[in-house]
């Protein structure tokens, strides 16, 4: 591979790319340097000189130009008189690096005594107890006494809101900058400065609100120590008491990968989640998550879960039935009559493609539906002309371009936003962007496009051709865009134009090119796949049956309600029948993010009540209505998906279970390296190949006239990531965050 370069390290040979520091060198062979400031995802900045070692490099004979040799045939090496960062210092050919010599152990010694004489001794009780890389090298490194007098300690303030989702224990501070630096360079949110100098140095926010950021549990993940904690998580268990279950958000169209840790508590004698951390997936979501991801989990174990089914009485009142009894019921109810199916798109794959199936096979009808229902207008499109299947965000840069059209990426894929944003900014990719109003994207864009609002769709028809023209010439060419303000119609229109850009310009069915739909939630391509094309709902059916739908949804008259659902909510209190769901936590499934990548989760808690996993409701019920199902779990109904949907040929839950080496490594055990991250044990995923690859066609598709006025559209709140819904209401940190008018929003926006 061109630009190699040779080092020893430890007298142990190792080829890197160049530019790659010393510490990431070593890495690659087992040798781990110790780092705080250091952080493989951050620039360096050789803060906090930990990690200390002796570097010398070939010398060079003044006349002859070459390196000069010993008696023995061997490079003479010429020594740098005093120790080098390893975070700071990149390899040069012929480098030798010397990591265990008796000055390089004094300096990380002194290093550690030095820190400790201003950290408090609060292992005991600290949040970071147990994952701390400030305890582990201090058992590693460090002196076993100190010579400081521990009354001059520092003391300072211990509970510093930094906002009010992270907290600042300033006597932990180590002052090694990780989280300012993550701010800056990955989130582009300026909240965190240092203030004064020397050992009175501190972290503050100097944001209005403070630490004004979709991101910032980041950065107690990536903390060295237990300076900054979650609201979350503060005081709520010690690390070595969870559980931990990877699994997946679905929470917006990324799909990001997370760890549910768990534990058992007594005082309660239930299970629940006490944090979620980010899980390391280089292909999704590297090691970072948003905040919601982060805090909104409460829902799973909310006061108001429904725990056994319920059966609209004589008296008209919901009142708790048998399982048997309720089913026996719904079935009935539905046996010969006009059933009309809503499914959300947060439900995992497999109750999807049972619902889909009852429709078509066990009641004989397409009136079967998405909710939401606007991005099953596109969802074929989306699925034909998007990102090719071998699509890697991190190879995106110069000589690329990125279309955003129609959405606020940063609040619609928060993750998303922080991957393509450093496509653009660090590695140069060309980014035009087009909206009705501002987004925080639009900082970094080569170009601005502005239509009046609810234009997006003849911005694109009329733009399509021109652009198409003009990114002929582009290496690769993703296309972002939101159904934002817009009707069906209208969100059709778009995708279509959208495609034809590609098809016209040459980089349909390509990987690195082709189209991201910026969906509402986790798992809408997967829904849309998994029911029977050209559903519609009728006016009016016999018996309306509701899964997962959530609320504010146009629902269709009926006489007879079924409900499958976590909570007890407006719509559930109408049901004539309400059947228990499991939540993603207490089940097993898999999700289809807006990249077409499909992913498994897994079951981290204990059934709660009675509920059931939707796709086992569904199946009871179908069995009632005569079919001869017998799946025996959800690795079976994936299995019959995979089986006859030709998207999902060849995938299995074997498959997706996967795992694969990544870099940096900055799972669990190197928690010195990258911070609290999560190995991935559960699986990277596999991603489905786009139709248009598929099928090795470039066609354009037919234009379609937007809608002159999409004005009941015009009403719809533009989606941003603390809308208000179910879920987020439930969880105590995040409620006082949502936004719930177009004011908070456009605020909130940037
Ligand atoms: S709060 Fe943590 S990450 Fe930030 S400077 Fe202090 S030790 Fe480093
Ligand atoms: S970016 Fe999206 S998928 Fe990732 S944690 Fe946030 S809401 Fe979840
Ligand atoms: S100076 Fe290298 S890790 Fe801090």
């Amino acid at each position: 591979m061109a630009d190699l370069i040779n080092l020893t390290i430890d007298g142990v040979p190792v080829a890197v790319p160049k530019g790659t520091v010393i510490v990431d060198a070593a890495k690659k062979i087992g040798n781990d340097i110790p780092v705080f400031c250091y952080h493989p995802k951050l620039k360096p900045v050789g803060m906090c000189r930990m990690c200390l070692v002796e570097v010398g490099t070939p010398q060079i004979d003044r006349n002859t130009r070459q390196p000069m040799l010993d008696a023995e045939g061997k490079p003479v090496i010429a020594w740098m008189p005093k120790l080098q960062t390893a975070c700071t210092t990149p390899v040069s050919e012929g480098m030798s690096v010397r990591t265990n010599t008796r000055q390089v152990l004094e300096a990380r010694n002194d290093m550690l005594e030095f820190l400790l004489t201003s950290h408090p001794l609060d292992c005991p009780v600290c949040d970071k107890g147990g994952e701390c890389p400030l305890q582990n090298l201090t058992m590693a490194h460090g002196p076993g006494v100190s010579r400081f007098d521990y009354e001059a300690k520092q003391h300072n303030a211990k509970h510093v809101p930094l906002g009010d989702l992270i907290f600042l224990d300033r006597e932990r501070c180590i002052q090694c900058s990780r989280c300012i630096r993550f701010q800056d360079e990955v989130a582009d949110d300026h909240v965190l400065q240092f203030h004064e100098r020397g050992r009175h140095m501190e972290i503050v926010t100097f944001s209005d609100p403070p630490f004004d950021s979709l991101f910032g549990g980041n950065t107690t993940d990536i903390c060295p120590v237990g300076a900054l904690t979650t609201a979350d998580f503060h005081f709520k268990a010690r690390p070595w008491e969870l559980d931990n279950t990877p699994s997946v958000c679905m929470h917006c169209p990324a799909g990001c990968n997370i760890s549910l840790n768990t534990r058992l508590e007594t005082h309660t004698g239930g299970h629940e989640i006490k944090r979620v951390m980010p899980r390391q997936n280089e292909h999704v979501n590297e090691i970072w998550i948003c905040d919601k991801g982060r805090y909104v989990h409460h829902f799973s174990r909310a006061e108001d879960r429904i725990t056994r089914p319920l059966v609209r009485d004589a008296r008209g009142n919901l009142s708790e039935s048998t399982w048997e009894a309720a089913l026996q019921l719904a079935a009935d109810r539905m046996r010969g009559r006009k059933v009309g199916g809503i499914i959300g798109d947060r439900l995992p794959n497999e109750d999807a493609w049972l619902f889909g199936r009852m429709f078509r096979e066990v009641l004989k009808s397409a009136a079967v539906v998405m909710s939401p229902a606007i991005p099953a207008a596109y969802a074929d499109i989306a699925r034909t002309y998007g990102v090719g299947k071998d699509t890697d965000f991190k190879q995106l840069g110069k000589g690329d371009v990125i279309l955003l059209v129609n959405g606020d990426l940063e609040q619609c894929a928060p993750v998303w936003f922080l991957r393509l944003r450093q496509a653009v900014v660090d590695r140069g990719a060309r980014l035009v962007v087009a909206h009705d109003r501002p987004t925080k994207m639009h900082r970094y864009a080569a170009r601005i496009d502005k239509y009046e609002l609810g234009r997006a769709a003849h911005w694109a028809s009329e733009q399509a051709k021109p652009l198409a023209e003009e990114f002929k010439s582009a290496r690769n060419l993703l296309i972002v865009f939101g159904d934002e303000k817009l009707s069906a119609e209208g969100a059709r229109s778009l995708a279509r134009s959208l495609a034809n850009i590609l098809v016209e310009s040459e980089h349909a069915g390509k990987a690195n090119s082709g189209l991201l739909p910026l969906y509402p939630h986790g798992n809408t391509q997967g829904v849309f796949d998994a029911l029977p094309s050209g559903g519609a709902m009728p006016e009016r059916v016999d018996v309306a049956w509701l899964v997962g739908v959530g609320e504010n949804n146009a629902l269709p008259q009926s006489a007879f309600t079924v409900v499958q659902e976590l909570f007890l909510t407006e719509l559930t209190k109408q049901a004539d029948v309400v059947l228990p769901a499991l939540s993603f936590a207490e089940r097993e499934g898999t999700f289809t993010s807006a990249d077409r990548r499909v992913q498994r989760f897994y079951r981290a808690l204990p059934a709660l009540g009675q509920a059931k996993p939707d796709w086992w409701i569904i199946q009871e019920l179908a069995q009632r209505l005569g079919a001869k199902w017998s799946f025996q779990d959800a690795g079976q109904v994936f299995g019959d998906l995979a089986a006859q949907n030709a998207q999902y040929t060849g995938l299995s839950y074997e498959l997706l279970s996967r795992v694969e080496s990544q870099w940096p490594p900055v799972g669990r055990s190197d928690l010195y390296y990258g911070g609290t991250v999560y190995d991935n044990t559960g699986g990277v995923g596999a991603r489905y190949a786009a139709g248009a690859e598929r099928a090795g066609f470039m066609a354009a598709v037919e234009w379609l006239t937007p809608p002159e006025a999409d004005i009941e559209a015009l009403q719809h709140l533009p989606r941003v990531l603390y809308q208000d819904g179910e879920l987020i209401r439930r969880s105590k940190v995040l409620a006082g965050h949502i936004q719930f008018n177009e004011t908070e929003i456009a605020r909130a926006a940037r």
